[in-house]
């Protein structure tokens, strides 16, 4: 099974992206063939800065590396070393009806925010198709958000084929991550637009502070409290041991514990898991010839694998001479 998914550099990632997203990338790099690359094509839709875009896209390979992606099991690279996705992405806008394009939600919702949308930010669902078809991705791990990009790419590779009479595309499935929506100090859903978050690779003073700040009722440390409603308690429940959550949950309803210990608890937890990526992301920032040669290496391999798809697309759709002997 081939798993494939795309990351959108967009600045400092938070304990909400980790625990929606870049977790499950991580532990499903153990199938036989992962890919995740750079989506640095998709951010031009955005970022217009190029020292801007090359540091973004560098920090997002940083925080995978040190996050645990290994680069012997999963395939890291930007997505611009691969250009032949913008070929099959015209391809595909030649058998993609616009009403298609015009009908995708987040195109919807940003031009109803007033944004001016470019020719690129209404082909960003034919260059995610293109993304995931290149490789005959099987899964795409990715967010409710992305599931109806999904469905387009079904039904994109679905025209081609169907245009073309020929089994060259692979119907691609989506994966949602279980994982529950995680919130933010303020009790919203963490999101960087709500300034509510908790960074991954702050120091451990400030990160250690922001928990602390996490929003509760003034219940008084002697009386009994209700972990279902308490902010601190569900990240508890996302970052503990099932046991030690019990526990947690006894002495909320006990009472006798003041939300401060609950805190110190989840600060604690937190730095068993990104203290030791916080010194990997040091380490590597400062070898940035390894983490080049990581990317480099990987696109070879990938851009190999969209040749393969690439040449079999061009012979389908006749832009290239016949080996089938129907000249
Ligand atoms: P933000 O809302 O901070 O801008 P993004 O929209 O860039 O975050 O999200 C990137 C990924 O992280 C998506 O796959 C999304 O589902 C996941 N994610 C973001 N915030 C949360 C959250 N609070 N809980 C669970 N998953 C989240
Ligand atoms: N659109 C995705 C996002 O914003 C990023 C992305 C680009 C992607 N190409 C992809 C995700 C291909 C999965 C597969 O999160």
């Amino acid at each position: 099974m081939r798993v494939l998914s795309g990351v959108q550099p967009s600045g400092k990632l938070h304990l909400g992206n980790y625990l929606g997203a870049v977790k499950q990338h991580i532990e499903l790099q153990d199938e036989d063939s992962a890919l995740y690359f750079i989506a640095n094509y998709h951010s031009l839709t955005t970022v217009q800065d190029a020292a801007l875009l090359r540091q973004l896209t560098l920090d997002v390979a940083l925080d995978y590396l040190a996050l645990g992606l290994d680069p012997e099991k999963a395939l890291l690279f930007r997505q611009s070393d691969v250009p032949e996705v913008t070929e099959l992405a015209w391809i595909l806008s030649t058998v993609t009806g616009k009403g298609l394009l015009e009908r995708a939600h987040s195109y919807k919702d940003k031009t109803a925010k007033g944004i001016t949308p470019s020719m690129g930010l209404m082909c960003y669902p034919l260059l995610m198709a293109a993304d995931i078809l290149i490789y005959r991705s099987d899964v795409v791990p990715v967010g409710k958000d992305q599931v109806q990009h999904i469905e387009m790419t079904q039904d994109m590779a679905g025209y081609f084929n169907n245009k073309f009479d020929c089994e060259v595309l692979a119907r691609p499935e989506p994966k949602l991550n279980e994982a529950q929506i995680v919130p933010g100090v303020d009790g919203q859903k963490m999101s960087k637009s709500y300034g509510n978050t908790i960074d991954l690779f702050d120091t451990q003073k400030k990160t250690r502070k922001c928990i602390m700040s996490v929003k509760t009722d003034s219940t008084p440390v002697d009386d009994p409290k209700s972990p279902e409603t308490c902010n601190v308690f569900a990240l508890l429940k996302l970052m503990a041991e099932q046991d030690e959550v019990a526990e947690w949950a006894n002495r909320y309803r006990q009472g006798g514990m003041g939300y401060g210990e609950a805190k110190g608890r989840v600060a604690e937890l937190f730095e068993d898991v990104f203290g030791p990526a916080r010194e990997r992301r040091e380490k590597l920032a400062a070898d940035l010839d390894t983490v080049e040669d990581i990317l480099s290496t990987a696109a070879a391999k990938a851009r190999a694998i969209a040749q393969g798809v690439m040449h079999d697309v061009r012979e389908a759709c006749g832009l290239t001479v016949s080996t089938k002997g129907d000249r």
